[in-house]
C-alpha cells in the first residue's frame, strides 16, 4: 500500500516521478504528491484523489533534477490534502515519502517531539520530524537519519529530501518493498521496477534496516550500524507493453483476456522434455511433509481453498488452508512435518509475510506460490514457484487467480506421480482443453453482458451458491462482484443457505449457482429451487453434460478437478460489467489498493 517514486539526475525530475506514481497507482490512490529539489529549496505539490488530479497542481515551470512522490492508500488520517505526502519538518528542511506504518508513532511523539506542532495525522510525520529533531542536536542528516530509524518501531520504505543537500536522496527500508534503479547520468528510487521502467531496467534490491544515499552518479547502500554494503543490479524481465492497458478500456478487462495465454504459458513454463515438471526440491519438500499449510488472503485463499481439493484428491496429502491475518495470531496445533505454502499475487501481503517470519522462526520449510520474482515472500520463503501471469494492475485479481489454480493442479498432479500414485488423466493435456473453454467464455462476453444487466442493474445483493469445489468459486465470485461493483454479496455452500441465510432471499434476489460437479449436480439444483420458491431470481451456470433448459449460461466441459479455471471467468466478467453498468471504478475501486503491504 502506498508507492513511492525519487529521481535524481538531469532529466526534468517532475514529468519522471508522475509517469512512475502512475505506474504506482494500484498500490493506493487516495491522494498523491511529489516534492523536487529547486533553486529556491524544496516545492511541494499534493491532491487529494488520483495522480491526474496532481497533475493539475503541479507547477510545469518548476525547474527541477530531483524530488520524491508518493501515492497514498490511508492508514493514519483520512485522506485529505494535510495526510497525504510527502510531509515536511517544522522547518520545511527535510521532507518525506513513506510507505508502511510506525506502530510507536504516539510514543516517540509524546517523548521526543512535545512542543512541535504536527501538521497531520500521520505516523509518518513523525519520523520527518525526528530527523529534524536528531539534526538540531547537531547530527548530520545521515546520522540523524539513522538515529531516528533506530527508534522507529514498524515497516518502512522511505525517500528523504534535505534541503541543505539538495544532491542526495537518503533512502531506507524495513518490510515494505524498494528499489534503487540504475541510470547512467541518474539514479532512481521505487516501491515496484515497473514505475521507473520508462527510465531504466536495471535494479539493486535492498534489504530490511539498509540505508542508502543516491546521487545522480553514486548509490551508497550502508547498513544500519554504518557498514557498507555491495551489491550487484539485475535487469527487470518487464516488457513495457505488459503494463500498458493498449487499446483496452481497463486493465481488469486486459487481464481477464489474457487468461488462456496464461494458462498455456504456466504450461510451457512446466514443461521439460514434453513432461510436466518441477524443481526436484520442492518435490522432496513435498514428500517429507506430513501435512501442507496453506497461508494466503482474499482472491489468493480462494484458489487456497482448490489447492486443497488438489492436494488432497490428488496426492494424497492432508492440507490446512487458513486466513493469513488470522493464522500468525491464533496459531493451530501444527503436524510434526508441516510444509508451509504461501500464495501471494504480489509476494507483498504483510498478512501473508509475518506467518512466514513466525513459522520460519519456529523452524517450519515453506513455498511461495508468486507471479513476482524477487518480492518479499519468495526471497524469504525456502522454495519458489512462478505464476507467469505477467504483471497484474487492475486490483480486482483474475488472471493471477487462474494462474494460482493452475500451478496448484500441476504441483499436486506431480507429487502425486512421485509418490508413485495412480492418477487417471493427463493434466497438460487437460490444462489445455481448459486453455480453449475459457477462450470459448471470454467469446461470450455479450452473453455474460446480458446476464448481467438483467440480473444486478438495480439489486441491493446478490448471492453465489456451489458445492465442492463451486462453492470455492462462488467465494471468489462473490468477492469479485462486491469489491468492484460494491454490490453485498456473499458465497455459499448451496446446502447451508437453510441454515439461516436463506432468509434473506427476497423477491427478485440474484442467486448465481454453479453446476459443474456430477456428483452433486442434483443437489446443487435443488437448493436453486429452495431460493426460487422464496422468490430468488435463479442464475444457473451449468458446464456442458449437465445443463438443463433455462440455464443462463452453459460451459465448455473440462475435467472436472480443473473446472474453477473456466467457471470463474463468466464470474469476472459478471463483475466487470455490473461496476460498469453502475459507473464504478473497475480498475480502481473504493478503499482498495493492490497490494496490501500493512497488517
Ligand atoms: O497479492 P496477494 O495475492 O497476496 O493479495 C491478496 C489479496 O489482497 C488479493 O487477492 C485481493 O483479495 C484481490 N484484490 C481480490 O481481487
Amino acid at each position: 500500500m502506498c508507492g513511492i517514486v525519487g529521481y535524481i539526475g538531469q532529466l526534468d525530475a517532475k514529468e519522471i516521478l508522475l509517469k512512475g506514481l502512475e505506474k504506482l497507482e494500484y498500490r493506493g490512490y487516495d491522494s498523491a504528491g511529489i516534492a523536487v529539489t529547486t533553486n529556491d529549496g524544496i516545492q511541494v505539490f499534493k491532491e487529494v484523489g488520483r495522480i491526474a488530479n496532481l497533475r493539475q497542481v503541479v507547477d510545469a515551470s518548476v525547474e527541477t533534477t530531483a524530488g520524491i512522490g508518493h501515492t497514498r492508500w490511508a492508514t493514519h488520517g483520512v485522506p485529505n490534502y494535510s495526510n497525504a505526502h510527502p510531509h515536511q519538518s517544522a522547518s520545511g528542511r527535510f521532507t518525506l515519502v513513506h510507505n508502511g506504518v510506525i506502530e510507536n508513532y504516539h510514543l516517540l511523539q509524546e517523548e521526543l517531539l512535545q512542543g512541535v506542532e504536527m501538521k497531520s495525522d500521520t505516523d509518518t510525520e513523525v519520523i520527518v520530524q525526528l530527523v529534524e529533531h536528531f539534526s538540531n542536536e547537531g547530527l548530520e542528516t545521515e546520522e540523524a537519519f539513522r538515529k531516528t530509524l533506530s527508534v522507529v518501531k514498524g515497516s518502512y520504505a522511505l525517500g528523504l529530501l534535505d534541503a541543505e543537500q539538495p544532491e542526495v536522496i537518503f533512502v531506507a527500508k524495513n518490510k515494505s518493498p524498494l528499489l534503487v534503479g540504475v541510470g547512467d547520468t541518474f539514479n532512481v528510487i521505487a516501491s515496484d521496477a515497473m514505475a521507473m521502467l520508462q527510465v531504466t531496467d536495471q535494479y539493486v534490491e535492498l534489504h530490511d534496516k539498509e540505508i542508502v544515499l543516491v546521487t545522480s552518479d553514486s548509490i551508497q547502500i550502508k547498513t544500519l550500524d554504518g557498514t557498507t554494503v555491495e551489491r550487484a543490479p539485475y535487469t527487470a524481465e518487464l516488457d513495457m507493453s505488459d503494463i500498458e492497458k493498449g487499446t483496452y478500456p481497463h486493465y481488469m478487462l486486459k487481464e481477464m483476456d489474457e487468461q488462456p495465454t496464461v494458462i498455456r504459458k504456466i504450461i510451457s513454463a512446466y514443461t521439460e522434455d514434453g513432461e510436466l515438471t518441477i524443481d526436484p526440491s520442492i518435490a522432496q519438500a513435498l514428500s517429507d511433509a506430513d501435512r501442507l499449510y496453506i497461508i494466503a488472503a482474499g482472491t489468493s485463499y480462494h484458489a487456497g481453498l482448490v489447492g486443497k481439493q488438489y492436494f488432497e484428491k490428488i496426492a494424497k496429502i492432508p492440507v490446512e488452508v487458513h486466513i493469513s491475518s488470522e493464522f500468525g495470531y491464533n496459531m493451530p496445533l501444527l503436524s510434526e512435518k508441516p510444509l508451509f505454502i504461501f500464495i501471494s499475487q504480489s509476494g507483498e501481503t504483510a498478512d501473508s509475510r509475518q506467518v512466514l517470519v513466525k513459522i520460519k522462526e519456529m523452524g517450519h520449510p515453506s513455498l511461495t506460490i508468486t507471479n513476482v520474482p524477487g518480492s518479499t515472500l519468495s526471497r524469504e520463503a525456502d522454495h519458489t514457484l512462478l505464476l507467469h501471469a505477467g504483471p497484474e494492475i487492475a486490483v480486482a485479481s483474475t488472471k493471477a487467480y487462474v494462474a494460482q489454480v493452475a500451478v496448484l493442479a500441476i504441483t499436486a498432479y506431480l507429487e502425486a506421480k512421485a509418490k508413485g500414485l495412480a492418477v487417471d488423466f493427463d493434466l497438460k493435456a487437460e490444462l489445455a482443453v481448459a486453455a480453449n473453454a475459457i477462450q470459448s467464455v471470454i467469446d461470450e462476453k455479450d452473453a455474460i453482458k446480458n446476464v448481467t444487466d438483467t440480473a444486478l442493474a438495480t439489486t441491493r445483493n446478490a448471492f453465489f451458491i456451489g458445492r465442492g469445489i463451486d462453492y470455492c468459486v462462488s467465494m471468489e465470485g462473490a468477492l469479485k462482484l462486491k469489491e468492484i461493483s460494491y454490490i453485498q454479496a456473499e458465497g455459499f455452500a448451496g446446502g447451508e443457505l437453510k441454515h439461516g441465510t436463506i432468509a434473506l432471499i427476497e423477491d427478485g434476489t440474484p442467486v448465481f449457482a454453479l453446476v459443474s460437479q456430477k456428483s452433486v449436480s442434483l443437489n446443487i439444483r435443488g437448493n436453486v429451487k429452495e431460493v426460487v420458491a422464496r422468490g430468488a431470481n435463479p442464475i444457473i451456470l451449468s458446464m456442458e453434460g449437465m445443463e438443463e433448459a433455462g440455464d443462463a449460461l452453459v460451459l465448455p466441459a473440462v475435467h472436472e478437478l480443473l473446472t474453477p479455471l473456466v467457471t470463474v471467468v463468466p464470474l469476472q466478467l459478471i463483475s466487470y460489467y455490473a461496476a460498469l453498468y453502475r459507473g464504478c471504478d473497475v480498475d480502481q475501486p473504493r478503499n482498495l489498493a493492490k497490494s496490501v503491504t500493512v497488517e
